[in-house]
């Protein structure tokens, strides 16, 4: 087996943290959802794994090549231009050859490991299975959408369908063997102008292949948007083992026991309640650090409330005399407090930047 990932697109609607950062770097529970995504596919004793990247490939090298502790051979392959996941397939044949492959988007998180899923594969004889997950029908026009045939198999597949013929949608995990290659080449673009990996699967059951569904139980969130982003923060955070690094320094403060604390972290006169992570090196001081809040490395916070947040590194907060909430601060960023007059609101926003003042 082998593993193919995703990792080009702009990221658009997570504008302005995307202007400058590759949207599948940015960190839930302080670890990047593309290095999440890839200790899945490895966690199933795949470790062979193309990344299909595109323009922000330099970032993402980049941030790779600092985790040598992934244990896992990486090929990039570049996709000039965005043309669709079924493209990107077109684009890795030299790199998968005649391996059985498990595709997997690189901003998808996911409940729980795939490693069974990918292993029950990797042992049988089907052409293709594809992950589900039931959503509200509201939701389902968003997605591929999967139509159930009696047997148990998918009948048909619809991209972003106006009327869902079902609530399954394709959370983006994929695998096939080989065949997938003569699909990718055998369709056109979409209304969309893309090559829709749903129109190949729809090819390989048109000519019999054999594709199958699984439907996740847990919980799924494709982190495209802000609010996402923090949801998908919330779910990994109650799932991680807590942990406080010997290495940290909790002065005079009281972190409960669904805090993770990382190296270097000082905590000072504050109260931290979890699920909660404090990065390296971050100083959390005279501060409320509450429930769902990431703060990543290098970052000062000092006389605030913070809750149902995630903190970029190197940024600082401080001195707010309103609680910081369900916010996402990007990287280098300052909230500040000023005393000088006239008293007002003062910004340097980013494009595409949103705030929110209280009544
Ligand atoms: C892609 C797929 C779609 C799938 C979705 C999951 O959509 O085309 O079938 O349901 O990912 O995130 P896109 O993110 O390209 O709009």
């Amino acid at each position: 087996m082998k593993g193919l990932i995703l990792s080009g697109g702009k990221g658009t609607r997570l504008y302005p943290l995307t202007y400058t950062r590759a949207k599948q770097l940015i960190p839930v529970a302080n670890k990047p959802v593309l290095v999440r995504v890839i200790e899945s596919i490895r966690d199933a004793g795949v470790t062979d794994i193309g990344i299909i990247v595109g323009d922000t490939a330099p970032e993402i090298k980049e941030a790779l090549a600092k985790r040598p502790e992934l244990g896992v051979n990486l090929t990039y392959i570049h996709q000039p231009s965005p043309d669709g996941l079924a493209h990107a397939v077109r684009i890795a044949q030299d790199f998968l050859g005649d391996d059985r492959f498990v595709m997997f988007l690189g901003d998808n998180v996911l409940q729980g490991g795939i490693s069974d899923l990918i292993r029950q594969f990797a042992s049988s004889d089907w052409n293709s299975q594809l992950v589900l997950k039931a959503v509200g029908m509201e939701r389902a026009s968003s997605y591929g959408v999967v139509e159930l045939a009696d047997d148990g198999r998918i009948r048909r597949l619809v991209e972003k369908p106006k009327i869902p013929p079902s609530n399954l949608a394709l959370v983006g995990i994929y695998m096939f063997d080989a065949h997938i290659f003569e699909a990718v080449n055998s369709i056109g673009r979409s209304a969309r102008g893309e090559y829709e990996i749903t129109d190949a699967i729809q090819w390989l059951i048109d000519k019999g292949y054999h594709v199958f569904p699984h439907i996740h139980e847990g919980w799924w969130i494709d982190t495209g948007e802000p609010e996402e982003m923090l949801t998908a923060n919330d779910f990994v955070l109650m799932e991680i083992e807590p942990s406080i690094s010997p290495e940290a320094d909790i002065i005079n403060s009281q972190v409960d026991a669904r805090v993770t604390v990382e190296r270097g972290a000082r905590i000072i006169d504050s109260v931290v309640r979890g699920p909660a992570i404090i990065g390296e090196n971050t100083v959390i001081e005279q501060s409320y650090i509450g429930p769902f809040t990431s703060v990543y490395y290098d970052v000062v916070v000092r006389n605030c409330e913070i809750e149902h947040s995630i903190i970029l590194e190197n940024s600082r907060v401080m001195d707010l005399d309103v609680r910081l909430q369900d916010s996402l601060i990007g990287r280098s960023a300052s909230v500040l407090r000023d005393h000088r007059k006239p008293r007002a609101l003062k910004m340097n926003l980013g494009d595409h930047s949103t705030v929110w003042i209280p009544d």
